[in-house]
């Protein structure tokens, strides 16, 4: 793999994010303090899909210093740090990314870890897993084990578990309590708002604010959205339990074809396709303004849209403004890809703490464990999820009670 940056001369900016994001993340920190110079990841190469940032930055560090050749590529074309991937390149990772890539050049930094002959993988979305198993068949046989770090990731190797074509253990990372209800919930429902307010600096309080989807990151989004001062938050759904669950939380219910005519600010989290399209734009205010945090930039229609709009232009970092024949003028935000991380810089640092914590942690099980493992898709062990939540509630100085002996044989017998 060829490294390949934007400008090796942001590094030393990129070096002081990199400080910020250790100086927040204590679990991370602590493993990498742990392993430093143990040898636990001696002569592996390890392939990373993951964002580009400083985050991810601690993550890659913690690897390299735990003896790992790491080979990083981006997982998404907008959403590179420009001076973190200088810095890594400057610490000696291999790393492929910069923010704009076309995707050409995206797929051909993914090929480039593959090419690398990695003996573990972490994947964030699914393309590293999917590109092993389908050209690169060779090397995915030969890989130890994988993890990875999203929903929409997990959904697809599901798929690939049941067609009987998985050829590694992989551990969703996704699946871990302490990363699903931290990262997708807290760290999106902030970060997307951190990227819609950056991206277009508007006022959330007095909007009608719709969001699509009520899994982890719609949740997160929909109390963030009111704890901005939001007049409505509008929840969308396919799933009866979810939408009533929506419900109960207090947020109103409905299709898309009736929020659609109301919304000021439309917010997919569904990791599904066309949630909002033509027949929707058709019936949108002047001025709404659409963004998507779900994985891949499939949710809002960017086709149908360029379809209808018979003038686009962008008018602010961030923001394109489509003009429909009747001259309502429409803003998407960041082209549709996930907003949290192309307008703004992701989760903030806390929350990636513990997702990365379970990352290195899932490697390390992987490794650990090879020749062991079946070929199937697995949750992360739970002494793994409990330990980083133990570590991240010790960092932050929370202590908790303990069962005492009595309490532990009550909570084991079935006898009254
Ligand atoms: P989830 O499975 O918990 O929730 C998705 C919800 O969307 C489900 O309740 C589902 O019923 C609903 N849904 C599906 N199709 C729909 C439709 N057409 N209309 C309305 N609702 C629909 O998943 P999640 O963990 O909340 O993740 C959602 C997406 O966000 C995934 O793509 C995931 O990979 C991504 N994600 C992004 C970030 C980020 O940083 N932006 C972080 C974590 C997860
Ligand atoms: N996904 C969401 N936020 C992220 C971040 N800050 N770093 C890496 N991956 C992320």
């Amino acid at each position: 793999m060829v490294t390949r940056v934007r400008d090796r001369g942001l590094a030393e900016q990129g070096s002081l994010k990199v400080y910020w994001a250790e100086r927040h993340m204590p679990v991370l920190m602590n493993l990498r303090r742990r392993y430093k110079g143990s040898g636990l990841f001696k002569g592996l190469r390890i392939g990373c899909v993951l964002h580009v940032t400083k985050e991810t930055a601690v993550l890659a560090l913690a690897l390299r210093d735990a003896g790992a050749e790491v080979y990083l590529a981006a997982s998404n074309p907008l959403s590179t740090q420009d001076d973190v991937a200088a810095y890594l390149a400057e610490q000696g990772i291999e790393v492929c990314a910069w923010r704009g890539m076309s995707s050409d050049e995206y797929w051909g930094c993914i090929r480039g870890v593959a090419e690398a002959s990695p003996d573990l993988v972490t994947d964030d979305g699914g393309d590293l897993h999917s590109l092993l198993h389908s050209e690169y068949l060779d090397k995915a046989s030969s890989i130890i084990g994988g993890t990875e770090e999203t929903t929409t990731g997990v959904i697809r190797l599901r798929a690939l578990e049941k067609e009987g074509l998985l050829r590694y253990p992989v551990i969703a990372v996704n699946n871990a309590y302490t990363k699903h209800l931290f990262d997708n919930r807290y760290g999106t429902g902030q970060s997307t708002f951190d990227g819609i307010m950056r991206a277009t600096n508007i006022l959330i309080a007095g909007k009608v604010v719709v969001v699509a989807g009520y899994g982890w990151v719609g949740r997160g989004i929909a109390a963030r959205a009111r704890g901005l001062g939001a007049r409505r938050v509008i929840v969308t759904e396919v799933d009866p339990i979810r939408a009533l669950e929506a419900v109960f939380d207090g947020y109103e219910v409905m299709p898309m074809s009736r929020a659609a005519e109301i919304g000021d600010i439309f917010i997919t989290a569904t990791g599904n396709r066309d949630v909002i399209r033509r027949e929707h734009f058709l019936k949108m205010r002047d001025g709404a303004i659409l963004a998507n945090s779900g994985h891949f930039n499939v949710e809002v229609s960017v086709k149908d849209l360029e379809e209808l709009a018979v003038e686009k232009k962008r008018i602010r970092p961030n923001v394109d403004e489509y003009t429909l024949p009747d001259g309502r003028r429409l803003y998407l935000l960041a082209e549709g890809r996930l907003v949290n991380l192309a307008a703004a810089e992701g989760h903030p640092s806390e929350v990636m703490d513990m997702s990365f914590a379970n990352q290195f942690l899932a490697l390390k099980y992987l490794y650990q464990n090879r020749g062991r493992l079946p070929p199937r898709l697995m949750n992360p062990p739970l002494e793994i999820d409990r330990g980083v939540a133990r570590e991240k509630l010790a960092a932050m100085g929370i202590e908790i009670d303990e069962l005492t002996p009595e309490q532990k044989k009550y909570l084991e017998s079935w006898r009254t």
